[in-house]
């Protein structure tokens, strides 16, 4: 279930700079009776993040066919994961005049959450690893996650869901693998990703929905302090959707009725956008 620049192989040359450099971007897709949800929106980042890494973008067509190839060998859900990288070339850092990049597609099974962690929420942890501020890097998705890989080896507690990362400013920003959004005085908030963090496809989307519904939505720069006087939170990513959050450390939230009304639009959204793309 792996496509590598089109060929049914599992290898690469160790010379490829995604495994050298990190030199590249993922996209980790959701995929429901066999197809690619919100397909569109994630070319739509790689493209954007290849812009910004001066990375060529592989023809959108040819990811497309690629994608639908897996998709129709799949079990019909299933995690659909794109790799580009910058391709192989140089010892050192400069890239060859002329990069070819390497484009890896690959099928894994959907994990088997339990539904209770979107009914009744999960507990989460304040991670000890920070992340580093560069608006260079800031919102994109790209391959270099160690922030990420320290930040989820600080528990092993299967009680807990999700840690909750800070970045060297001391600012909120987001989940480990999720993005994050608290509600207060009916409105919602999420972290401004113009220093650190991933910008998600589904933050994206529920930033749009949520301002389509007259709730207020807002990017800002926020403190743990100001993130505990919160009346709901939660977090959310292509694959688990929203979960809210009933725990941070021994601090205990509700499961409200303003993140069940956004898990209730983005399902709606969801189901209206592969019924028109069928
Ligand atoms: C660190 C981090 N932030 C945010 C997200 C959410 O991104 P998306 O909504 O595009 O899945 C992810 C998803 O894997 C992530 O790993």
């Amino acid at each position: 279930m792996l496509l590598v620049n089109g060929d049914r192989r599992e290898t690469l040359p160790v010379s490829d700079r995604g495994l050298q450099y990190g030199d590249g971007l993922f996209e980790t897709i959701e995929i429901s009776d066999y197809q690619p949800v919100f397909f569109d929106r994630h070319l739509k980042r790689l493209k954007n993040g290849c812009r910004r890494l001066g990375i060529p973008f592989p023809a959108a067509d040819i990811l497309a066919e690629e994608a639908a190839t897996l998709c129709r060998e799949s079990s019909g859900r299933a995690v659909l994961k794109i790799i580009i990288t910058a391709g192989s070339g140089g010892r050192g850092y400069r890239r060859p005049e002329a990069v070819e990049t390497t484009r890896i597609l690959s099928l894994h099974p959907y994990p088997d959450y339990p539904e209770v962690f979107n009914t009744r929420g999960i507990h989460t942890r304040i991670c000890q690893t920070s992340l580093g501020i560069n608006p260079a890097l800031a919102g994109l998705k790209h391959l270099n996650r160690l922030e990420q890989v320290l930040a989820r080896a600080e528990w092993t507690d299967p009680v807990i869901q999700e840690g909750i990362m800070l970045n060297s400013a001391g600012h909120v920003i987001e989940g480990t693998m999720t993005n994050l959004f608290y509600i207060k005085d009916h409105a919602v908030y999420t972290a401004s990703l113009e220093q650190s963090g991933i910008a998600g496809i589904v933050r994206d989307l529920i930033i749009q929905i949520a301002r389509q519904h007259q709730l207020k939505a807002e990017e800002l720069n926020y403190t743990l302090d100001q993130l505990l006087t919160a009346e709901e939170i939660f977090v959310c990513n292509s694959i688990i959707g929203i979960w809210p959050v009933n725990q941070i450390e021994q601090i205990a939230f509700r499961c409200g009725p303003i993140t069940q009304k956004i898990q209730q639009w983005l399902a709606d959204y969801k189901q209206e956008t592969l019924c028109r793309e069928q």
